[in-house]
């Protein structure tokens, strides 16, 4: 009996104690939009209203776009005094959060929220660190279906994994605990690296400071090379940069615990086109969350075409959930790199990437002993049907054949600042079936 009752109070704990990460959400990165990267805090009902008809005006759900992340600057100048609950700014939301999810889920979309692990939001409002349980609720209340959860005043509570692991904990519990299923996307910069300590508290977290709408250039703000043995976050990080921070990391993330490399830029302005195809495709390939950052009421066709490229997106949203790994990386003596990388699909495919971060055209043969380099000897030598995913096919379908290669795919030009991002079929494989996946 006593044993019996052991197991059953060993049972209601770990019931209590359930984490929001495993909360049937994210199984593959998320998809969105978050006001911040546009809009920073001058948000209010309508901004996130018009988003919202942005997503129906250009279809994006079809894509898998469907969360609509309101982010920081929501709140009123403070808490229900009684009840310590949060409250929405009433000027800038009228008719309440209650009303504003109402409408963006009468719309088929999906409502965020944010708030930080700390005293007060990176933009000086109330935060949530001791509010956890009553803001969880509340935000449950209101039907939040996400909640991106920033690092702002932490109030020295950081340093150790321990220190960040627990603050975090503390509102993944208060989040699972509402019975509500809310995606949560913690943002704490890459701090006391929460890819080895969230992958059991959170869906995604972020792993870098903020990005820069700008493709590499240095800046003070965001003093790291790397975020492994470099401790600044920083802001104001170029969109390459966060991709070397990715690099060493992509193998911890997977099923419904995702690295976030932070919010798309495409189509703000700061980069090209070669470069916000890049932009949209490392992310893609390495997993990241892809939550748009431009004003989506009013997109061109270049910005269009980019992020509904869906051969990319299906690379991304990959049952397989394994993110692209770095093969190699050479600095070219003009500046930046040319580097190779390549991941596991579904159905024994392949993604294959090539980057090139310099300012001068490059021509490189690409390799198989380095792109399958796990897969081992077989593969090495082995025969693909190579789609292009950034080339359309006859029927005007993203991902064009561009031949049959064993061995290697030779010469390949590869202009400044492009990538290039292929699926690799093996021939013996290769079929309608296959390509209608890409
Ligand atoms: C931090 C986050 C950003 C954004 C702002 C809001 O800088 O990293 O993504 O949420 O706060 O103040």
């Amino acid at each position: 009996m006593l044993k019996q009752l052991t197991s059953l109070v060993c049972i209601s704990l770990v019931v209590l104690n359930a984490l929001a990460h495993n909360n049937g959400l994210a199984l593959t990165p998320q998809m969105g939009w978050d006001t911040w990267n546009y809009y920073g805090c001058s948000i209010s009902e309508q901004t996130i209203l018009d988003a919202a008809q942005g997503f129906i005006k250009y279809d994006l759900p079809k894509y898998g776009y469907n969360y609509v992340v309101m982010d920081d600057c929501w709140q009123a100048p403070a808490r229900n005094a009684t009840t310590g609950a949060p409250i929405a700014d009433p000027t800038k939301f009228p008719s309440g959060m209650k009303a504003l999810a109402d409408q963006i889920h009468s719309m088929g979309l999906k409502f965020g929220i944010y708030s930080s692990a700390g005293m007060y939001t990176c933009g000086g409002h109330f935060g949530s660190l001791g509010y956890e349980t009553i803001d969880a609720q509340t935000y449950a209340e209101w039907g939040a279906d996400y909640l991106k959860y920033d690092n702002c005043y932490n109030e020295g509570q950081a340093g150790t994994p321990k220190l960040s692991y627990d603050r975090y904990a503390n509102m993944s519990f208060a989040l699972n605990a509402t019975g509500r299923p809310i995606l949560y996307s913690m943002c704490n910069w890459g701090e006391d690296g929460p890819w080895n300590f969230a992958p059991t508290i959170a869906n995604s977290w972020r792993i870098s400071g903020d990005i820069y709408d700008n493709y590499n250039r240095f800046d003070e703000r965001c003093p790291c090379l790397s975020m492994i043995d470099c401790k600044l976050a920083g802001y104001h990080c170029a969109m390459t940069r966060i991709i070397d921070f990715a690099a060493p990391v992509g193998q911890k993330a997977g099923t419904n615990h995702w690295n976030d490399l932070d919010m798309l830029e495409v189509g703000n302005g700061g980069m090209t086109y070669d470069e916000y195809v890049t932009h949209f495709s490392m992310w893609s390939i390495l997993k990241s969350p892809l939550i748009l950052g431009n004003n989506v009421l009013n997109m061109t066709n270049e910005t269009l075409e980019i992020i509904t490229n869906d051969a990319i997106i299906a690379v991304n949203q990959d049952s397989t959930g394994s993110a692209a790994e770095r093969m190699w990386k050479v600095p070219v003596f003009s500046g930046g790199d040319l580097s190779s990388w390549s991941g596991s699909l579904v159905n024994n495919t392949f993604v294959i990437a090539l980057l090139n971060t310099s300012p001068e055209t490059q021509y490189v043969t690409v390799n198989f002993t380095d792109v399958f380099i796990d897969q081992g000897p077989s593969y090495q030598t082995g025969t693909y049907v190579i789609y292009d995913l950034w080339q359309k096919d006859s029927a005007g379908a993203w991902g064009k054949d561009i031949g049959t290669y064993t061995a290697a795919i030779p010469d390949v030009e590869i202009g400044m600042h492009q990538v290039r991002i292929w699926k690799a079929v093996p021939a013996s494989t290769n079929s309608r079936r296959d390509l209608a996946e890409l």
